[in-house]
């Protein structure tokens, strides 16, 4: 089978399962923002249309000063790029040839870019079904690593990892003269985080990777940064493109990273719809991943093989992101954004309908 190896753009699932596409489609195979951009991103979309004409400024001194204030960082330990993605190949590039250890399951694009610059990958897995790391485990791992790949919250689970577990992990890091990348694609979803932003400046071995295009639902614009220590971003600097990140993706992080309110708001209505769904799941066992972010793992504990009901589900317009490159799960699982209410609804109808066929 010729499974897509992300999730969005739903008609590579439709062909890969050689199924009809229904005219109305929900697609719950992304993970962004239900409350789509700021208002104000559109209010001011032909001011930023106007710079069109300019090259982008290659260092992103506007935008990287409104982080370095939010954030309380230099802007010398601040790099913008095209995307999380970006960041994660350029981050790979300079691990080219090294040991690395990636906590499994998690987002692919880190195995993925390792591989290709000739890494060698280690793997640490974590099990169904709370998927929470055991530090001490961890640690015995690290001798001869020089950089980890961690994920909080993780992508596929949602499970958001300890503080304290982090910051062990962080420590027996650096002890071990090991990088520890850590992506925070989806930090901002989550209602209790706690920032490790400051770490920075203690631990050098630290690279945070965050992307901008979940919160602000900007995913077509591609922006997010990354916050080290100065050397390591010069470093990682010297891969990228020039001019890689453009002149509205530039303009809309400005705009959005002012939006402190609107970000609150996103997280409370995460929260009261992942309250709402879960409890559904529960009451009609579906065996579901305990996440605090705005996705989450599905499955219908009755079965052992969770395509049936992906086909049942893309027959009724819902796209769910297939498992089966997440190493693992391989297929065993389901994952779901969380979307706006009514879609929501419109997945719990479905799943109705199949509990209902399947008893
Ligand atoms: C965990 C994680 N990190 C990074 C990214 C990359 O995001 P973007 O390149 O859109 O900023 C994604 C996208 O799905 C992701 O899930």
């Amino acid at each position: 089978m010729n499974w897509p190896s992300h999730g969005s753009n739903p008609n590579y699932l439709y062909e890969a399962l050689d199924l009809p596409k229904p005219e109305i489609l929900i697609d719950f195979s992304a993970n962004i923002n239900p409350l789509g951009p700021p208002p104000e991103l559109e209010a001011r979309w032909m001011e930023i249309f106007r710079r069109i004409t300019d090259y982008p400024d290659p260092d992103a001194t506007e935008l990287k000063k409104t982080i370095s204030e939010i954030e309380q960082v230099e802007p010398p330990s601040i790099l913008i790029g095209n995307g999380g993605a970006d960041l994660i190949s350029l981050v790979s590039r300079m691990l080219s040839g090294k040991n690395v250890l990636i906590i499994q399951p998690t987002f692919s694009e880190y195995e993925k870019n390792c591989h290709l610059n000739g890494c060698k990958i280690h793997y640490h897995h974590l099990e169904a079904p709370d998927w929470e790391m055991n530090v001490e485990q961890l640690q015995n791992k690290l001798k001869g690593i020089d950089a980890l790949f961690l994920c909080n919250p993780n992508n596929p689970t949602g499970v958001q990892y300890h503080f304290e577990s982090i910051i062990q992990l962080l420590k027996a890091s650096k002890e071990a003269e090991c990088l520890f990348v850590l992506d925070e694609a989806f930090y901002d979803m989550v209602s209790d985080y706690e920032p490790i932003i400051p770490f920075t400046k203690e631990f050098q071995n630290l690279i945070i990777i965050r992307s901008m295009t979940k919160m602000f639902a900007i995913p077509g614009l591609r922006l997010g940064y990354m916050i080290a220590h100065p050397e390591i971003v010069r470093r990682i600097k010297g891969y990228q493109t020039h001019w890689s990140v453009n002149v509205p993706a530039l303009a809309a992080g400005e705009i959005c990273l002012k939006k402190q309110p609107f970000m609150v708001e996103t997280s409370n209505y995460i929260g009261e719809e992942r309250r709402k769904l879960f409890t559904f799941f529960k009451k009609e066992r579906y065996a579901f991943s305990p996440s605090k972010a705005n996705f989450y793992l599905l499955k219908d504990t009755d079965k052992e093989d969770q395509l049936p009901l992906l086909r049942h589900l893309l027959r009724n317009g819902i796209v769910p992101r297939h498992t089966y490159n997440f190493p693992g799960l391989d297929g065993r699982w389901l994952r779901f954004g969380i979307k706006h209410s009514s879609e929501n609804d419109r997945l719990i109808e479905v799943l109705k309908q199949w509990r209902q066929h399947h008893q």
